[in-house]
C-alpha cells in the first residue's frame, strides 16, 4: 500500500509541481539572460508521460533520495515503462550508483525479464573525461548498496538484477543486442560518454523496446549530445514533461 501511494505521491503531485517549477527557472533565466549551472534551455518537443504507458497504478520503493538518485516522479515514470516490458526480455541501465532504479525496475517489470546493471569501479581509469562534479557518483564504497535489505526478502526480484561492471565507453555490448525492451542511460554526463551510450543503447534495444535518458536539460554534456543526435538522426527524441528523461521508442 505503501508502495502505492508513494507511487501517486510521485507521478500525480511531484511529478506536475518540479516540472512547472523548472519551467518558471528555466522563463526567469531566459528573461535575466541567464545560462548554465544545473540548468539548461530544452530544445526537444515535450510529450506526456501517460503516452508513454499503459499503467496506471504506479508502486515505488526506496522513496528517499539520495545525491546521485532520480526524482521520485522519474522513478514512478520509469516503474510504469518497465512495467509494459516484455516479459522475458533484458532491461539495461547504464549507471548502477546504489542500485535504486534497478531495484523498482525489479520489482516493476515482468516476472520473467533480467536486469543487467552497468556501473564504473571506482578508482578506474576511463576511455574519456569524467563531467566535473560526478567523481562522488563513482567514488562510492559499493554499487548497488540498495539492494542488500531485499536480498533476502525478496530474493526472487532481486536475483532479476546482474551487476555489470565497466567502463561503458568499452563494454562489450554484443551478448545484449537487439534483446532489450528498455534500457535507461544513466551513466556519466560527459558528452562524449552521453554519445557512446546512446549510440550502444541504439544497439541493444529491440523492436518495440525503450530508451530513457536522465538528466536532459540538467548536465549540459547530455543536453547537447541528445539535442546533437535529434537535428542529425532526426528519429524522435521526446522530454517527458516535467521531468528530465528523454523517451524513444524503436518502431
Ligand atoms: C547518476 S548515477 C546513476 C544513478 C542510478 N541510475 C539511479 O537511478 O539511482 C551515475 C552512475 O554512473 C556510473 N558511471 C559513471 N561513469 C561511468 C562509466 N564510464 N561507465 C559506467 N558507469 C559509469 C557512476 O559510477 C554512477 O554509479
Amino acid at each position: 500500500m505503501r508502495e502505492i501511494l508513494y507511487g501517486f505521491y510521485g507521478t500525480m503531485i511531484y511529478l506536475p509541481l518540479s516540472g512547472l517549477s523548472r519551467k518558471w527557472r528555466r522563463f526567469s533565466m531566459r528573461i535575466n539572460n541567464k545560462e548554465g549551472g544545473f540548468l539548461q534551455q530544452i530544445n526537444l518537443p515535450g510529450i506526456s508521460w501517460k503516452q508513454c504507458t499503459n499503467k496506471k497504478i504506479i508502486e515505488i520503493r526506496e522513496h528517499d533520495e539520495v545525491n546521485g538518485n532520480i526524482r521520485i516522479s522519474e522513478l514512478g515514470v520509469i516503474n510504469a515503462i518497465a512495467a509494459d516490458c516484455e516479459d522475458g526480455t533484458n532491461i539495461f541501465e547504464i549507471g548502477t550508483f546504489d542500485g535504486r532504479t534497478s531495484l523498482n525496475i525489479a520489482f516493476s517489470s515482468p516476472s520473467n525479464c533480467s536486469i543487467y546493471t552497468l556501473d564504473l569501479p571506482a578508482k578506474t581509469d576511463t576511455q574519456f573525461s569524467l563531467a566535473p562534479g560526478e567523481e562522488h557518483m563513482v567514488e562510492k564504497e559499493k554499487s548497488g548498496a540498495r539492494l542488500e535489505k531485499y536480498r533476502e526478502s525478496d530474493s526472487s526480484i532481486v536475483s532479476k538484477i546482474h551487476n555489470l561492471f565497466g567502463d561503458s565507453a568499452s563494454f562489450d555490448y554484443s551478448p545484449y543486442y537487439k534483446s532489450c525492451s528498455l534500457i535507461f542511460v544513466d551513466g556519466s554526463h560527459a558528452y562524449e560518454y552521453a554519445l557512446s551510450d546512446t549510440y550502444a543503447a541504439m544497439k541493444m534495444v529491440k523492436k518495440g523496446g525503450v530508451i530513457i535518458w536522465h538528466d536532459y536539460g540538467i548536465w549540459e554534456g547530455v543536453t547537447r549530445a541528445l539535442e546533437e543526435i535529434e537535428e542529425k538522426e532526426k528519429i524522435g527524441l521526446k522530454n517527458i514533461r516535467g521531468t528530465s528523461l528523454v523517451y524513444w521508442k524503436k518502431e
